[in-house]
């Protein structure tokens, strides 16, 4: 178990497993590094135009996120919403997510993750982690690794940039026929992206969601998977 290094919060480091040739192991974040080119990461990393050489929340940036925070804890929200977000939030920060694991796919469409148990719809399979960007950081923008959403004051855009840092999420591929969707939020003093099962989801699975027709446009037609 570690501690967070910004809100002191205790959180327990998930697991990353994989397929090797069919038996399913469990790898370190050296390995995953080495392996696919990417810093594993299970929390959402903020750069230096967001904070001071403290780390600490430049202040127009803590005033958003604190008038966003009183947003997401206010009444506006139904006692089953309240309800679904307060046990995801405390499954992130518990580490207590279902089992997956990365399997190579071919060399079109990359890597994939597959479900190492049966998992049910609305469970939560993991939050998209990555570095934190306002929509002026424009030069990631185009990464294929990113997922965005509004602040609810001022309509900002966000996006968490997964290209170099994160963990399975990232590596979910489209469908047009997905089993998860994913889920904005805010807690923890920070935007999430939460990705959740749309549907059951049988051990031996592959989680996929849909990108949306914009990410497809001028690529290549994506695969049935
Ligand atoms: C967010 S990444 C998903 C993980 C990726 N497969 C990998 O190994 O890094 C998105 C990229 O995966 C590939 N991809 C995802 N779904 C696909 C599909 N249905 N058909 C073809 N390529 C797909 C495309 O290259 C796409 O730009």
């Amino acid at each position: 178990m570690f501690k967070s290094f910004r809100n002191d919060e205790p959180f327990v480091n998930q697991r990353i497993m994989v397929d090797n040739h069919g038996q399913i192991l469990e790898i370190g974040s050296n390995d995953f590094l080495r392996e696919y080119g990417v810093t594993w990461t299970d929390e959402i990393i903020w750069k230096n135009d967001l904070t001071d050489r403290h780390g600490k929340l430049k202040p127009h940036v803590n005033f958003l996120f604190k008038k966003e925070a009183e947003y997401w804890n206010s009444d506006l929200w139904s006692d089953r919403d309240k309800k679904f977000f307060g046990l995801k939030e405390q499954q992130i920060l518990m580490g207590d997510f279902p089992s997956l694991y990365l399997k190579f796919i071919d060399d079109v469409v990359g890597h994939g993750i597959y479900a190492n148990q049966k998992i049910q719809k609305d469970d939560l399979i993991g939050e998209y982690t990555g570095e934190f960007m306002f929509d002026r950081r424009r030069d990631t923008l185009d990464s294929g690794y990113l997922i965005g959403g509004y602040s609810r004051l001022g309509r900002f855009k966000w996006h968490i940039d997964a290209r170099n840092n994160g963990n399975y999420t990232r590596f979910i591929n489209h469908s047009c026929d997905p089993n998860i969707k994913l889920t904005q939020t805010f807690f923890g003093g920070q935007y999430r992206g939460l990705v959740i099962a749309a549907k059951d989801i049988k051990l031996g699975e592959q989680v996929l969601m849909n990108y949306g027709n914009d990410y497809w446009s001028g690529k290549q037609t994506p695969v049935e998977l």
